[in-house]
């Protein structure tokens, strides 16, 4: 009989010949028991045939955007309401009593990498507040609480780690009594990942002798998380109905903001995004446009490099706005019935391919640190369900009010944590300016979500003429 590791050894190879992928085997002689076992789990979980076919097919990608040619602006509840549907007043109004029902959850994602950041910790570690230093994810989630409060209902959390930054947060939110959200309202679960294949021959990489070199599936990669966590059984047991859905990076965001939560619902929209108008064609932002009469979102990254797209994604109107003007914040609200749905059908989202740089060992086993995209990585986008949605929604906020995301680095451009405590104060700043504080100029400020949701609810708790020359938390 041949011993266990042979017939082990023959079991894999069985799996990976038919695809040309025996190089995944070449160290299993010298591997021990325990990387052997990982390396077989590794193998086991990827679907080889789905590789090959998205190897081979990933120059027809392309031609998806050929669509993009006949993008249209979409119909869209603007920031300037005259010619809006539903007044803010009626949205709003709605979307309080949705509140008060106790039908909402939140979904937040919080996986990837985190690359661009050069933060050694999962992102929503970020001391982002600019003068209590709290983090993203304290931020995020002591506005859920305060809604919650407000409305007098809990809403449940869930959170999207990815293997990079599942243990950490995980531990992030023990260590610190998950800032108050009961133990049952947080459901943190891990999304999936894709192996990275050599860009010139489709051969999956190794990272180490008996490990593939994976990466994070993408956002959209939470249909599948949500299912297998059994977060989606959760949400349909505690009578849930809609989701706000929102990244990590924003603190600005306006969780479960009324106003959105009622336009998505008097719409009957199953899918909502928020958009901001862009200044400039290439903003770093995924354009939500219409197509063939259905809402698209169209990725930034998509257009650079193609002229003709570039040419009609720089089209302006005689004000001077752009046409093609909606950039996706990437929040948006979801119909949980229809993500049951989405997650049940198997091709929902498409695979997004991007050539990227993936360090790798050789067939010597030498590792190799690429200085050039090297290797193909294949992403899932929440965003591409959006065609599929009944109903679906665009609406309008001001930057100012929703949108700060933190991205890069000190010292680059944009969207650096200099950046974002700049506006976090700002906003702050207006809210206590029109509750009739006089706030010195240069003066950061901050208000604690538990303290103040809003400017209106802030005017309540400060006295006219409060003057304020230092830098202030309030609390
Ligand atoms: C993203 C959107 C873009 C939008 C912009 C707004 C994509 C592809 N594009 O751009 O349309 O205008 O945000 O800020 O998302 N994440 C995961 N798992 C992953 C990858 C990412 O959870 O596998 C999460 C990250 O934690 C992050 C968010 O998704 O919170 C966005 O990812 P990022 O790579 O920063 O996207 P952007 O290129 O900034």
């Amino acid at each position: 009989m041949a011993p266990l590791s042979e017939t082990m050894k023959n079991d894999l190879l069985a799996v990976l010949a038919p695809h040309g992928q025996e190089h995944l085997l070449a160290f299993w002689d010298r591997l021990d028991e325990v990387k052997r076992q990982t390396l077989t789990e590794q193998i086991r979980a990827i679907d080889f045939e789905q590789i090959e076919r998205l190897y081979r097919n990933r120059r027809v990608q392309r031609k998806l955007h050929s669509s993009a040619v006949r993008a249209e602006p979409p119909a869209a509840f603007r920031l300037d309401a005259s010619k809006n549907r539903f007044s803010p007043d009626q949205a709003k109004r709605r979307g309080m009593e949705a509140l008060a029902a106790g039908r909402l959850g939140v979904v937040l994602v919080a996986g990837g990498q985190g690359t661009r950041l050069g933060f050694e910790h999962p992102k929503g570690m970020f001391p982002i507040a600019p003068v209590s230093r709290r983090s993203l994810f304290q931020i995020h989630v002591e506005k859920l609480i305060a809604v919650g409060r407000r409305h007098g209902v809990r809403i449940p959390l869930y959170l999207m780690t990815s293997p990079a930054t599942h243990n950490e947060t995980a531990k992030f939110f023990a260590e610190n009594n998950r800032f108050g959200l009961a133990e049952e309202d947080l459901h943190i679960f891990c999304q999936g990942t894709m192996p990275a294949v050599d860009a010139a021959t489709g051969k999956v990489l190794l990272e180490e002798p008996g490990r593939i070199a994976l990466s994070p599936d993408g956002h959209g990669g939470m249909l599948s998380a949500m299912d297998r966590s059994a977060a989606l059984d959760d949400i349909h047991n505690r009578g849930v109905e809609q989701l706000f859905y929102f990244q990590v990076d924003n603190p600005l965001v306006e969780v479960c903001s009324p106003e959105f939560v009622g336009y998505h619902l008097l719409a009957g929209s199953e899918l909502s995004s928020q958009v901001v108008a862009k200044r400039a064609p290439l903003e770093p932002l995924g354009n939500v446009v219409a197509v063939d009469g259905r809402l698209v979102v169209i990725e930034y990254s998509d257009l650079a490099g193609d002229e003709k797209l570039v040419k009609i994604f720089s089209e302006r109107s005689a004000d001077g706005s752009l046409v093609l003007w909606a950039g996706s914040i990437a929040v948006h609200m979801m119909d949980a019935a229809f993500l049951r749905r989405m997650a049940d059908s198997a091709d929902a989202l498409p695979f997004h391919l991007a050539e990227k740089k993936a360090p790798h060992i050789d067939q010597a086993g030498r590792l190799i640190e690429p200085t050039e995209p090297n290797a193909v990585k294949f992403e899932r986008f929440i965003f591409d369900l959006i065609p599929a949605a009944e109903n679906a929604i665009v609406v309008e906020i001001d930057p100012a009010d929703g949108f700060a995301p933190l991205k890069n680095a000190t010292g680059a451009k944009t969207d650096t944590p200099e950046h974002v405590k700049a506006q976090m104060s700002a906003q702050h700043r207006r809210w206590l300016t029109r509750a009739g504080a006089k706030v010195a100029d240069d003066v950061t400020v901050e208000i604690c979500p538990m303290f103040a949701l809003d400017a209106e609810e802030l005017a309540g708790k400060i006295e006219p003429g409060t003057r304020v020359t230092e830098p202030t938390y309030f609390c």
